[in-house]
């Protein structure tokens, strides 16, 4: 999947399928199982790094998890996120863009905001960086939007979600994340633009739909409205090392079967003194 297939798909109207991957174990099974683009979200900081939040998180982060994910795919369209503050100016943006691309492996990069990083967005384009835009609820700055929720609820507000997703494709962004957005708001922003929207809690009106990997297996310590656990993974995890646990204490693991043999005779002619 190369970006412009993934812009293409737009016009074909066959759903554009992503999840965030952090390391190269699911990001082969998410490949394999027919998931259009990964994106190395900067959620990896809650998700695997320990975080309570995505402000934390380091290019450097961004750069090692993505190198681990474009290792192991072939063929999905892999992202990275610019996460906060490495794309302040245009000069730290196009630094660090090239790090995610050289270092990290990825076709494209992620960055939030509406009109006020559209000349950020402008200047990657414009020098062959391909853009993802994320407008709506963006982590980065949402102690500014109060908090995790649904935003463009209000007229005013979602007019501005529409000012800046049109910024954002007018600097040349190949597609955008609509995170927590009213389902008609993300329709109407959908049927208004000609680059993909990719959905996360903005409805099914979307031209794609993303979600965080570790939402989807049950690793999430809260809960959120607008993600399903397609199956418990967490718990699985959980119950096998409560097993493992068991049969350590009991003697039972390791078994003669996870054992080795060395030759006769070697322990009873070995000196210790
Ligand atoms: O970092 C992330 O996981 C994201 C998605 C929620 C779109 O930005």
């Amino acid at each position: 999947m190369t970006v412009s297939e993934f812009r293409a798909r737009k016009s074909v109207g066959d759903p554009l399928v992503c999840v965030t991957a952090y390391d190269a174990p699911f990001a082969r099974l998410a490949e394999r199982a027919g998931v259009d683009a990964l994106l190395v979200g900067d959620s990896v900081g809650r998700t695997v790094l320990g975080h309570d939040n995505e402000l934390p998180v380091r290019i450097d982060d961004i750069v090692h998890h993505s190198a681990a994910v474009t290792r192991a795919v072939t063929s999905a369209l892999v992202i990275a996120d610019l996460p906060h503050m490495s794309y302040a100016t245009v000069d730290i943006a196009l630094r660090n863009a090239a790090r995610l691309l050289q270092a990290g492996g990825v076709s494209a990069v992620k960055l939030e905001g509406g009109e006020e990083t559209a000349t950020v967005t402008a200047a990657l384009t414009s020098r062959g960086f391909p853009v993802m835009a994320h407008v709506g609820l963006t982590p980065q700055t949402a102690y500014a939007l109060g908090g995790y929720r649904v935003q463009g609820v209000r007229l005013s507000a979602a007019q501005a979600i529409v000012d800046d997703a049109r910024a954002q494709a007018d600097a040349g962004a190949f597609a955008i994340v609509l995170e927590l957005v009213p389902a008609g708001l993300a329709r109407a922003i959908t049927r208004h633009l000609d680059i993909p929207t990719i959905g996360i809690g903005a409805g099914p009106h979307c031209d794609g739909q993303i979600q965080v990997i570790y939402d989807l297996f049950g690793f999430a310590e809260t809960t959120h409205r607008h993600t399903r656990v397609f199956a418990n993974i967490a718990g699985l995890a959980q119950s096998a090392l409560a097993d493992y646990a068991r049969d350590v204490r009991d003697g039972a693991f390791p078994a003669p079967d996870q054992n080795f043999k060395g030759n006769r005779g070697v322990v009873d002619r070995l000196k210790f003194d």
